[in-house]
C-alpha cells in the first residue's frame, strides 16, 4: 500500500497539464463493444480504473494494449464479432462504472450479466435509472444472484424519461439507442461535456446523435457501426485539481489542455475566492492571493457546480477568510474528507447536505486517510498548505482517478513523495 507524504513549502508555480479525461474514456472504452474491429484511442489516462475497464472488455474477449515509453496513452483494442457478454462481480465490485458495458453488450449481442456495481464510499449509486431506462427500449430486465441479466432480441427506440439526471444511465442507454430499431428520445438527460464527448464517439462510429449536451437526445437507429481513432479530451476534474493548487499556496499555474467551458461553474468560483484565473491560448492560468476569500457553494449537475469538485474547494476554504457554506446536493455521503480535514486543524461542521466551513489562516501538517478519490486529492491540496508534514494514506483511491499526481505537483515546486506504507490499514 502506497503513501503520500507532503510538506508544506510555498507557492507551486510553473505550467503543467491535465491528461485524458477518466470520466470520458470509461463509457468510450465500453461503446467500442457496439463495433467490431480494432479501435485506437488516444490520451488515454494511465488510471487504475481505466486500465480495469480494459480488463473487463478483454474478459468478453477482446484484446487491449497500451502502447509503452512516451506513446503510453494510446491504446488500442480489438473487438471481435463475438464477446462473452458478461461482466464478472470481482472486477465490476472494484469499478462500478463496468456497469457501463450493459448499454453495448444488449444492442449488439441481444443479452448480457453484469453484476450489480454495489454501492460506494459516497453513497448507494443505485442504478435503477440505467434499468428503467433499457426496460424502454425493450430490454427484458432480471435480477438474479447480484447480477443484472438482460435480453433483447433486438432493441426498439422509444421516449426515455429520467426520474433523476444521471451521467452514466444517461451514457448507458445512449450507448443501447444507437443500434436499436427506429428513433430514440432521451429526455432529462446528463449535460455533463463527457456525455458530449461520447456522443461525439458513437457518430464518428457512424451513430446518428443529436442533442448531446442538452436535457434532450435525439437517436436514430443505425445497423452497424464501425471501429474509430479518436483522441479523449482532457480531465476537467484533474485540471480544476490542478488550479486549486495554485489558488491554496497563493501560486500561480497554467494548466494546458484545459477547456474553459468544461469548467465555467469552478472558474468562476475561484474568482470569487479572489483568484485571478485567466484563458490562455492552450490552458488556464490560476494565480492564488496569499489568502482566499470564503464564498458559499451549491454542487449541481452540469453546468452547475460539479460535486467531483466539492472536497478540493472545501480544502480550499479551509484556509479562507471568513466563513462558507457548502451544500452537497448530488450525493447522500460525500463528506468523508471533512473528518480528515479536520485532524489538519480545519473548522467545519456538517449538518445533512450541509457543511459550515470556518476559514483558519494555516493548517497543521497531520497523518491523514483517503477514503475515496477526490477526498484524495483534497487532503493532498490540504497539505500543500498546511504547516509541517502531512502524510496521506491509501492513496489508491487517488490512482484511481489522477495520473501520477504527486509527479505533476513536484514539478511545479511541491515538497511531495510516494512512500510504500505496508503500516497503512
Ligand atoms: C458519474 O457517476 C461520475 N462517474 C462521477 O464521478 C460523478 O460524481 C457523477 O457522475 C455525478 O457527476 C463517471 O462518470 C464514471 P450519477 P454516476 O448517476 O453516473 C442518483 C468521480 O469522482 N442515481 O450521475 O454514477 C445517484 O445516486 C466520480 O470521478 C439514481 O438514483 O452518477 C446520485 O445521487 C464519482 N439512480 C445521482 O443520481 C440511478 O440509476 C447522480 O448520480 C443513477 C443515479
Amino acid at each position: 500500500m502506497d503513501a503520500i507524504v507532503i510538506t508544506g513549502n510555498g507557492p507551486l508555480e510553473g505550467v503543467t497539464h491535465a491528461s485524458g479525461a477518466k470520466n470520458a474514456a470509461l463509457p468510450i472504452i465500453a461503446s467500442a463493444l457496439l463495433a467490431p474491429g480494432e479501435h485506437t484511442f488516444r490520451n488515454v489516462p494511465e488510471l487504475v480504473d481505466v486500465n480495469t475497464m480494459f480488463k473487463v472488455l478483454d474478459t468478453m474477449g477482446c484484446e487491449s494494449h497500451r502502447l509503452e515509453g512516451k506513446k503510453k496513452n494510446i491504446v488500442t483494442i480489438k473487438v471481435p464479432t463475438n464477446v462473452t457478454p458478461e461482466a464478472p462481480y470481482d472486477l465490476v465490485r472494484t469499478m462500478r462504472a463496468s456497469v457501463l458495458v450493459l448499454g453495448p453488450l444488449l444492442a449488439r449481442y441481444g443479452r448480457a450479466r453484469v453484476s450489480m456495481p454495489g454501492g460506494c464510499a459516497i453513497g448507494a449509486r443505485p442504478i435503477d435509472q440505467h434499468l428503467k431506462g433499457l426496460q424502454a427500449l425493450g430490454a427484458e430486465i432480471e435480477l438474479s444472484e447480484g447480477y443484472v441479466e438482460a435480453r433483447a432480441k433486438r432493441l426498439k427506440g422509444g421516449v426515455v424519461t429520467f426520474d433523476c439526471i444521471t451521467v452514466t444511465g444517461t451514457e448507458n442507454v445512449l450507448m443501447a439507442a444507437v443500434l436499436a430499431k427506429g428513433r430514440t428520445l432521451i429526455e432529462n438527460a446528463a449535460k455533463e461535456p463527457e456525455v458530449e464527448e461520447l456522443a461525439r464517439v458513437l457518430n464518428k462510429m457512424g451513430a446518428q446523435i443529436s442533442g448531446a449536451g442538452s436535457d434532450v437526445i435525439t437517436v436514430d437507429g443505425v445497423d452497424d457501426l464501425h471501429p474509430v481513432d479518436h483522441a479523449i479530451i482532457a480531465d476537467r476534474i484533474e485540471a480544476g485539481t490542478l488550479l486549486v493548487a495554485a489558488a491554496i499556496t497563493g501560486g500561480d499555474i497554467l494548466v494546458k489542455h484545459a477547456v474553459p467551458e468544461h469548467l465555467e461553474p469552478v472558474l468562476q468560483k475561484l474568482r470569487a475566492t479572489g483568484c485571478i484565473v485567466t484563458v490562455e491560448a492552450d490552458g488556464i492560468r490560476c494565480k492564488g492571493p496569499s489568502r482566499v476569500q470564503a464564498v458559499d457553494l451549491k454542487t449541481q449537475e452540469h453546468p452547475g457546480f460539479p460535486t467531483d469538485m466539492q472536497a478540493q474547494l472545501m480544502a480550499l476554504l479551509a484556509t479562507a477568510n471568513g466563513t462558507s457554506v457548502i451544500t452537497e446536493n448530488i450525493f447522500e455521503n460525500r463528506y468523508m474528507h471533512v473528518a480528515e480535514l479536520r485532524r489538519m486543524g480545519a473548522d467545519i461542521t456538517v449538518d445533512g447536505h450541509t457543511a459550515v466551513v470556518r476559514g483558519t489562516a494555516r493548517l497543521s501538517g497531520a497523518p491523514v486517510m483517503a477514503t475515496d478519490l477526490r477526498a484524495s486529492a483534497s487532503l493532498v491540496l490540504a497539505g500543500l498548505h498546511a504547516e509541517g508534514k502531512t502524510k496521506v494514506g491509501r492513496v489508491y483511491h487517488l490512482d484511481r482517478g489522477y495520473e501520477r499526481l504527486e509527479k505533476k505537483l513536484k514539478a511545479l515546486g511541491a515538497n511531495i513523495r510516494r512512500i510504500k506504507d505496508p503500516g497503512g490499514t
